[in-house]
């Protein structure tokens, strides 16, 4: 017990310290295994190494542009009656991946199935809805779960829609006629300008590179304190967008000085919105 314990501290400090190669794997079976065995024993140093986050990420994802970062993008699709921002995930910060030492099943958060179709569908072929909010619970949720309040699948879910209710950055957009457009630019600054309001000084705008150079706009992160409060104190920014294998230049901050692409959705060919 107290070497798998001395592996997991291991595996977390690695993973929380250096950003090269982590191996975000070993403790996730390490967990499952304590898990399986019930390992007791552990659950204050998992407390301590899951639970000891202190911002969140709440990260909102545009349709219109996601297939763009993709490098192969018959992966993607983008059902028909999605037209608006929708969530990536809250995520806990400096914490690389909880566990599946919780399991969710379908049933766990079946009264939610319409909305969370409507805000958090999948836009991975591969990939259901309920596979893509597994993996974001696991991932994610289980250390979520630590505050009072967000302690259950159903919790974290609900909390999340109620967040996407509250920062809907389409209605802002759309009303200072930020509107998606393939043949207008917009300025980061202008952006945020009208962002600003609701989601304070300190959110991040994400864009990718695509095939033409273009800034392309697909993603923003809302920084939250461990109270849901707009905004985190504690907040050391975010790594990139981590997705191996998947992404054509690796997310970024949108560039001030370069125009910002934001892209309409195509649903036939969401890969390539503006040729
Ligand atoms: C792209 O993904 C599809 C599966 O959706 C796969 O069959 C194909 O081989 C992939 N192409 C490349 C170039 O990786
Ligand atoms: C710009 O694109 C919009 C649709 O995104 C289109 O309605 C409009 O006519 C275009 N304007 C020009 C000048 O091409
Ligand atoms: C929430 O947490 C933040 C940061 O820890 C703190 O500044 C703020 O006062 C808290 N808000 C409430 C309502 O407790």
């Amino acid at each position: 017990m107290l070497r798998s314990t001395l592996t997991l501290l291991a595996c977390l400090s690695t993973a929380v310290h250096s950003a090269q190669q982590p191996d975000p794997w070993k403790d996730v079976h390490s967990l499952q295994n304590d898990y399986k065995y019930g390992g007791q024993g552990d659950e204050a140093h998992r407390s301590k190494a899951f639970c000891s986050w202190k911002c969140l990420k709440f990260t909102l994802q545009w349709p219109g542009a996601f297939c763009v970062t993709l490098n192969n993008w018959t992966r993607c699709r983008v059902p028909e009656d999605i037209n608006t921002w929708t969530i990536h995930g809250l995520w806990p910060q400096r914490v690389q991946n909880c566990c599946g030492c919780w399991p969710i099943f379908p049933s766990d958060i079946k009264e939610l199935d319409e909305e969370l179709l409507a805000w958090w569908p999948s836009l991975l072929k591969a990939k259901s809805s309920f596979q893509f909010w597994k993996k974001e619970w696991e991932k994610h949720g289980v250390c979520v779960a630590c505050v009072e309040g967000m302690n259950s699948p159903l919790r974290y879910f609900q909390i999340s829609l109620t967040l996407r209710r509250y920062f809907d950055i389409h209605k802002v957009l759309d009303e200072a006629g930020v509107k998606p457009s393939c043949n207008q630019s917009y300025k980061v600054v202008d952006i945020h300008s009208v962002l600003a309001p609701l989601l304070g000084d300190s959110y991040e705008t994400e864009c990718v590179t695509d095939d033409q150079g273009r800034e392309v706009w697909f993603q923003v992160k809302i920084p939250l304190s461990r109270n849901l409060s707009l905004g985190c104190p504690h907040d050391r920014g975010s790594p990139a967008e981590r997705r191996p294998g998947l992404i054509v230049s690796p997310g970024h901050r949108c560039p001030p000085e370069a125009p910002l692409y934001y892209f309409p959705i195509d649903y036939q060919q969401p890969h390539q919105p503006c040729g």
